[in-house]
């Protein structure tokens, strides 16, 4: 196992009702501003109860976070904010409204182009304004982790920055906000925190035996329940082991002490500015992709992950691997999420555009042995045809 530091300041209220509690997580006299996307909090019942719970404060809206936050949206935010003198914020919704906050609290006091906050990947912030959040749609683990995606449709750019200044103070799980969610978005959202399991487990053994079985767990955890959410969407135990499901795939734990991939979300990215994919759907077709491609040097934890997670008790190698990565696909499948680009009608003409956008973002190869670079992501990029 690697040497780690681990620093988790966020608190969780977790459950049926706990919105209401958010009143106490406040400090006394602060000016919120409260953040949300289109409008689905006003349908499902959350806002009320969070304008419920915020009765004793003053509250300013910003409402139209839009899926994948786009940074002209958010400036609007940013200088709302500062003309209302906001000491607090709130973000009411999925991970773009938590992504967009965050990127709004690092910008409000930021000196010069805020644009830079992004295309530093966050190491320019240096301070942010308290967040708190209320979650509507399990996925990104936004919730409990200094991460966040920003985009500017002019440049086809998504952008991912880390700042541990913009972990939330304190996040509610209430899995009966996520009834209401479309079949898609619950899809996405057990595809992502899949993943997000995946691109720090299936790399190279490093003997660290409690993030492997937690990671293994999870991905047992999402497997079965995932389908449930589909059929039964207002099971409260399903909703609420999803939920915490996909806090715990990235907020920090599974990935301590272990080496990264994190190439599936780097081309996914793309993939979404490029064609406007969601970005759990990107995922779906890149990974059984990539798991293909980096057989070979995946090549031992492909074999555990088909033992452990998908009960292979064969012992042949080039078997296992392939049960690995058929069993995946079968589940993003069964989850109603393609797994091929060819199923959105996509071909490879924009490759080169696709290609010619990765390289400027990220000028290294990918992958934790930095052996993906370009050419192997067209080969990549063909095997997701
Ligand atoms: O905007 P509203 O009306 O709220 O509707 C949203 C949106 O249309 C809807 N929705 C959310 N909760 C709902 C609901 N509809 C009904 N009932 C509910 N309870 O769902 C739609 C999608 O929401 P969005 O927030 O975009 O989805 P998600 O949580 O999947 O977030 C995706 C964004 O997060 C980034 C992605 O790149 C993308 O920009 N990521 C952030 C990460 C992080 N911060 O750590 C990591 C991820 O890898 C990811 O990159
Ligand atoms: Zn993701």
């Amino acid at each position: 196992m690697n040497n780690f530091m681990l620093h988790l300041p966020t608190k969780v209220l977790f459950g049926a009702g706990q919105i209401a509690a958010i009143k106490q997580q406040i400090p006394t006299g602060a000016k919120i501003l409260m953040t949300y996307g289109g409008g689905s909090i006003k349908k499902n019942g959350v806002y009320d109860q969070v304008k419920q719970a915020l009765s004793d404060f003053e509250v300013i809206e910003f409402s139209g976070i839009e899926p994948n936050p786009q940074f002209d949206t958010l400036m609007k935010a940013v200088q709302l904010a500062r003309q209302e003198k906001i000491t607090f914020l709130l973000a009411v919704g999925g991970g773009s409204v938590l992504d967009g906050t965050k990127f709004i609290a690092a910008a409000i006091h930021h000196q010069g182009d805020e644009w830079e906050i992004v295309k530093s990947h966050g190491q320019v912030i240096t301070q942010a304004l308290p967040i708190g959040v209320v979650l509507t749609l399990p996925a990104t683990g936004s919730e409990m982790n200094g991460n966040a995606v920003v985009s500017r449709k002019a440049t086809q750019d998504k952008l991912g920055l880390f700042s541990v200044y913009v972990k939330p103070q304190f996040s509610v799980l209430d899995p009966t906000t996520t009834y209401s969610l479309p079949p898609k978005q619950t899809a996405n959202g057990v595809v992502d925190a899949f993943v997000h399991t995946f691109e720090q487990y299936m790399t190279y053994p490093v003997n660290a035996k409690i993030q492997d079985r937690f990671a293994e767990g999870v991905f047992a955890t999402l497997i079965e329940e995932g389908p449930k959410a589909l059929a039964e969407p207002e099971n409260y135990d399903v909703r609420a082991n999803i939920m915490w499901a996909a806090t715990m795939a990235l907020n920090g734990i599974l990935g301590v002490g272990v080496p990264q991939d994190w190439a599936s979300h780097a081309i996914g990215h793309e993939l979404t500015a490029q064609y406007g994919l969601d970005h759990g759907q990107t995922l779906a077709i890149v990974v059984p992709a990539i798991m293909w491609h980096q057989r070979e040097n995946k090549k031992a934890k492909l074999i555990q992950f088909a033992q452990r997670v998908w009960c292979y008790q064969g012992n042949d190698e080039a078997e296992g691997i392939k049960i690995a990565i058929e069993k995946t696909r079968a589940f993003f499948e069964q989850m109603g999420t393609p797994t091929r680009l060819s199923a959105y009608g996509i071909d490879d003409s924009q490759f080169p555009t696709v290609l010619k956008k990765l390289a400027e973002h990220r000028p290294d190869n990918l992958g934790e042995h930095k052996n993906i670079d370009i050419k192997a992501a067209e080969e990549i990029l063909r095997l997701a045809l």
